[in-house]
C-alpha cells in the first residue's frame, strides 16, 4: 500500500488543477477550495460581520464544534477558542487550524469534499461574535504546581523536553485542554481516555503479566510500553491472553494524596504550558 499517498497526491493536483509545489503548506486556504480560480491566499474572513454567515456559522458551530468545545466555546474537552483574535490569531491562521486540525490531536481536519472554504469562513465569523472569557484570576501558585508536577507526574510525562514517556507529552496541555478536563484528569473522575494510550495487560505462557500502554497490534504481534517504560513486543503466539481494559494506567490522585489547594497550584501550572507566541503567528 506505499504507493497509494502519491497517487493520491497527484489525483488531488489533477484535480484542483493549481501547483501544490508552489505554496507550501500556507497555500491550503487557496488549494483546497476547488472553486478558486486563482492561487490568490485569503488572508482575511470574507464573511466577517456578515449576519446571514454569522447565523448559519452558529449552527454549524452547535452541530460540528461544539461538542468539544463547548456550546459557548469556553472550552471542553478542547480548549477555549473565544477571543483568539484578540490574543493575536491572524484569520488565516484560524483557518489553517480548522481546515488542517492540529497534528496529534483530537482537533481532525476538515476535508475538503464535505466542507467547504466558505463553511470555515461562516463558523469563523460567528466565533468572531463571541466575547472572550473573563479571564480568571490566576488563583493557584505555578511555581508550586511545577513542584508537584516534577515529583508526582514528571516520571509519566514529558514537558519540554525532560521526563518519561509512558503518557502523552504535556509541553502545550495548556493550549489543548480546558481546566476542568484537566481537573478530571488528576481526580480520576473522567473516561477519557487519550487515544494511542490504551492500557492492556498481556500473560505469556509461563504466566508472567506484563502491564503497560499498548501502541501497536497487528495479527501476530503486539508492543506495549510496560509500566517501567520499556518498549516490548511479543508474539502473540506466546501469549495466553491480551486483556485490554476501560480504564487508564494512569494513577487517579484523591484529596488525601493531593488536597485542594496542592491541586489548584498543580492546574495553574499545567495551564501555563501553552503553544507560543513563535508558534501561533
Ligand atoms: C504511571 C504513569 C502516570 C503518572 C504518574 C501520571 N500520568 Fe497522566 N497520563 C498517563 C497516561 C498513560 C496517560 C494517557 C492515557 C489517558 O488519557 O489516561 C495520561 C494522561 C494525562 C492527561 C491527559 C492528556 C490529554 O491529552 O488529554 C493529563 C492532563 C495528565 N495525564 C496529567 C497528569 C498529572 C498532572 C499527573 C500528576 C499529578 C499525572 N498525569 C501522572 C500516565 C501517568
Ligand atoms: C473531537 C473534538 C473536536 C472537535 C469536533 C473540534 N475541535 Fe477544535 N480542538 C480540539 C482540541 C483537542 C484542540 C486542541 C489541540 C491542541 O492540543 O493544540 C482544538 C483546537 C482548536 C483550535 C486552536 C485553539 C488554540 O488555542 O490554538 C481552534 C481554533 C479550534 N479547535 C476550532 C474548532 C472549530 C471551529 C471546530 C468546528 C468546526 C472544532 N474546533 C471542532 C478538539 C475538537
Amino acid at each position: 500500500m506505499r504507493w497509494s499517498v502519491p497517487v493520491l497526491g497527484a489525483v488531488m493536483v489533477g484535480f484542483t488543477g493549481v501547483f501544490l509545489a508552489a505554496t507550501p503548506d500556507r497555500g491550503g486556504v487557496a488549494l483546497q477550495d476547488r472553486t478558486a480560480r486563482t492561487e490568490a491566499r485569503v488572508t482575511k474572513n470574507p464573511l466577517q460581520g456578515n449576519q446571514d454567515a454569522i447565523r448559519e456559522g452558529g449552527t454549524k458551530f452547535r452541530s460540528r464544534c461544539a461538542g468539544c468545545h463547548g456550546p459557548d466555546a469556553r472550552g471542553y474537552i478542547g480548549p477555549d477558542i473565544t477571543g483568539l483574535s484578540a490574543s493575536g490569531y491572524t484569520d488565516e491562521r484560524l483557518f489553517g487550524i480548522v481546515r488542517r486540525g492540529v497534528p496529534g490531536t483530537e482537533m481532525t481536519p476538515a476535508d475538503p469534499l464535505r466542507v467547504s472554504d466558505r463553511d470555515i469562513w461562516q463558523v469563523l465569523a460567528y466565533l468572531d461574535t463571541l466575547k472572550a472569557a473573563p479571564s480568571t484570576p490566576a488563583s493557584g501558585d505555578a511555581q508550586n504546581g511545577e513542584r508537584i508536577f516534577r515529583a508526582n507526574c514528571s516520571s509519566c510525562h514529558m514537558v519540554n523536553g525532560r521526563g518519561g514517556q509512558l503518557g502523552p507529552d504535556l509541553s502545550r496541555v495548556g493550549s489543548g485542554r480546558s481546566r476542568p478536563v484537566l481537573l478530571n484528569k488528576v481526580r480520576g473522575t473522567s473516561d477519557n481516555v487519550r487515544p494511542g494510550y490504551e492500557a492492556v495487560t498481556v500473560v505469556t505462557r509461563d504466566g508472567q503479566r506484563i502491564r503497560g500502554v499498548k501502541k501497536n497490534e497487528d495479527e501476530f504481534s503486539i508492543q506495549i510500553v510496560d509500566m517501567r517504560e520499556r518498549l516490548q513486543g511479543y508474539l502473540k503466539a506466546n501469549l495466553t491472553e491480551i486483556l485490554t481494559e476501560p480504564r487508564t494506567v494512569m494513577p487517579a490522585y484523591s484529596a488525601e494524596q493531593l488536597n485542594d489547594r496542592a491541586l489548584d497550584d498543580l492546574l495553574q501550572y499545567l495551564t501555563t504550558l501553552r503553544v507560543t507566541d513563535a508558534e501561533r503567528r
